[in-house]
């Protein structure tokens, strides 16, 4: 665990300009910065940085966070990963590192990634010396300078060549890096020789494992360097710091199975794609690549084992869809995979084939009636029983009820009963708790005016300048209806009754709320704040009004409960009770006219 305290000190201490300008070239403008946004495409900028803020929002497509958020957001890093790549790029040391990956430290890491650079080095430079390898991928149609964006070399053909680099090849980093092996005779040899070597890099760019291709044919085709500290299989892509611009500008990630489809079709133009390192696609590389982009297309070989490997990856995006990402599913003629596709057919084609692929919903449904006979009862009946395997997993809510439906079609039920059959609870719809197909929801919001409710207008301005919220008595709050927003407008003065967070930008703030059931609530308000719908210049006479409001809207309250029971007015001490509410409501009342007269 990281400690709240250091993360924010990290968001107010970090200078998000400095940081964003590292990735994003900035303009000034009046006293943000201003860019195209990198998050999508357009011409003119209308991404804005906030240094007194500390923190961006683009008015295009929303997006908004802290230095963290951006690092999460851009280089598509965890949450931990981005602060400590946040406070390394700062020069800060993040306390109380828990240990990572079978307790490798960060230190011991980085001493793992300097060796896995050397070595990267030494490959390369071999593979320039070496006619015969160069020639395998001339045969293979690559061009030197794909070679080189890749940074692919060759491993010699000898035992210990990497003594060449390492003069301690004894090293046990060595064998931990997983670049050197030991016999059973302790005996140490080069694990790579003789092979073609694709460097594998981690988001950052950090060269973490390699896989190496026999030239030409012989058994194992690949030979993947072994999980290590730095190398988690299930967790990595190849391609993905090459692809990264490409993902951006398309919002979208082809996963293809091989190195060679990778590097293949970044050649030929498809700047976008990355493959799975011989495994399964995992549920984590499904996550970490929506956060990069909103459309997903897996493509896989025409063949059996390119459906079984769909079905892995369908299974594995379960979880992670949401209603606003799209993931789809290409299948290549039998006889092709990307890279022979991609030069038979050229970028376009294969640009199309993407864009036609096969979405989620319509594998799912196929790969199940592939299995029923839906012209009898019991067919259709097991139509119901296998898809529970699966819907009942989505993440979409809308795509969820949208699959329910077409099942309930296919499987002549009522929706009702597919939901039931599937194990969705179905509530009354009347009734708050949760919606027809087994979405929890919130109680149905009180009927609000039209005006902006008082609760979401004290919530913008508190955020505008949390500071404030040192002088919001919570007690005025319970005269808000009891919703998210209050729940969120109560939390932020909490936040702020510890101290540490008085004086800190709103950044800091955001941080503190991340992950917390009223993250929700925040970003909305922070949303309309950034569109503007609180003038800037008015916040403390704003804060001030709605104070007022509450107090009248409690004291009218009081009032009227203390009328509706008149046999309660009959002691003298309710009765001047009564007149001293009057009398405060008189006295409200003249100071809200006052200020709408002065606002006219
Ligand atoms: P080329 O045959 O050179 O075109 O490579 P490819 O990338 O098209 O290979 P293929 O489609 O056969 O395999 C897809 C991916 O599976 C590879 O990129 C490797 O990651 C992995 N893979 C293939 N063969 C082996 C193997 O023998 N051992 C291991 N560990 N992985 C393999
Ligand atoms: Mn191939």
């Amino acid at each position: 665990m990281i400690p709240q305290a250091f993360i924010q000190d990290l968001v107010a201490r970090v200078d998000i300009v400095e940081l964003i300008q590292r990735y994003v070239p900035l303009k000034k403008a009046g006293a943000n910065y201003a860019a195209c946004c990198p998050f999508h495409n357009e011409k003119s900028p209308s991404f804005t940085v906030s240094p007194s803020k500390q923190f961006y929002h683009c008015f295009g497509c929303g997006a908004h966070g802290t230095a963290i958020g951006f690092l999460m957001e851009y280089a598509g890093l965890g949450f931990v990963d981005a602060v400590e790549d946040l406070a390394h790029q700062f020069g800060l040391e993040v306390p109380n590192e828990g240990p990572r990956f079978d307790g490798a430290s960060h230190t011991q890491q980085r001493s793992l990634i300097d060796l896995m650079s050397s070595a990267a080095r030494f490959y390369r430079d071999q593979l320039k010396q070496s006619p015969k390898a160069i020639d395998y991928l001339k045969r293979r149609g690559l061009t030197g300078e794909i070679t080189a964006l890749f940074g692919i070399g060759y491993a010699p053909d000898a035992w210990q060549s990497l003594e060449q680099v390492f003069s301690k090849y004894d090293d046990p980093a060595l064998v931990e890096a997983g670049l050197v092996v030991t016999n059973d005779t302790g005996r140490r040899y080069d694990r790579f020789r003789d092979r073609i070597m694709f460097p594998i890099q981690d988001q950052r760019g950090n060269v973490i494992a390699f896989g190496g291709r026999i030239l030409d044919s012989g058994e194992p085709k690949y030979l993947n360097s072994p999980e290590t500290p730095l190398f988690e299989k299930g967790r990595e892509l190849y391609g993905l710091p090459q692809a990264r611009v490409g993902i951006r500008e398309t919002d979208t990630v082809i996963v293809v199975e091989g190195y060679m489809d990778v590097v293949a079709l970044a050649q030929f133009g498809v700047g976008n794609a990355v493959a799975t390192l011989g495994t399964a696609t995992t549920p984590t590389h499904v996550q970490k690549l929506l956060r990069q982009a909103n459309r997903l297309v897996f493509c896989f070989d025409g063949d059996k084992a390119g459906r079984k490997a769909a079905h892995r990856a369908l299974e594995a995006a379960l979880p992670h869809l949401a209603d606003d990402k799209n993931v789809s599913f290409l299948f290549l003629p039998e006889e092709h995979d990307p890279d022979s596709f991609v030069r038979e057919r050229g970028a376009e084609a294969f640009q199309a084939a993407a864009q036609d692929a096969t979405q989620l919903g319509r594998f799912l449904f196929d790969t199940l009636i592939e299995d029923c006979d839906l012209i009898s009862a019991e067919g259709r009946a097991r139509l119901i029983h296998l898809a529970k395997d699966y819907i009942p997993k989505i993440g979409a809510p809308n795509l969820r009820v949208q699959l329910v439906r077409e099942l309930a079609q296919a499987s002549h039920v009522s929706p009702e009963e597919a939901a039931q059959g599937l194990g969705l609870a179905i509530a009354k719809p009347s009734r708050g708790g949760s919606n027809r197909f087994g979405e929890r929801k919130p109680p149905p919001p009180l009927p609000r005016a039209a005006v902006t409710p008082l609760e979401r207008k004290l919530l913008r301005v508190l955020l505008a300048k949390p500071d404030l919220s040192g002088k919001l008595p919570l007690s005025l709050l319970s005269a808000l209806p009891d919703n998210p927003e209050r729940a969120a407008l109560i939390a932020v003065v909490d936040a702020g009754e510890d101290g540490t967070l008085i004086g800190a930008p709103l950044g800091a703030w955001l941080e503190h709320f991340r992950g917390n059931p009223h993250e929700n609530a925040i970003a909305l308000a922070l949303r309309s704040l950034e569109e503007g719908f609180v003038d800037a210049e008015q916040i403390d006479q704003i804060f001030q009004d709605t104070l007022t409001e509450l107090e009248l809207g409690q004291t009218s309250a009081e009032i009227s409960r203390l009328c509706a029971n008149p046999r309660d007015l009959q002691s003298e001490a309710a009765k001047e009770k009564l007149r001293e509410l009057f009398e405060k409501r008189v006295l409200l009342e003249k100071k809200q006219k006052l200020r709408s007269g002065q606002s006219v």
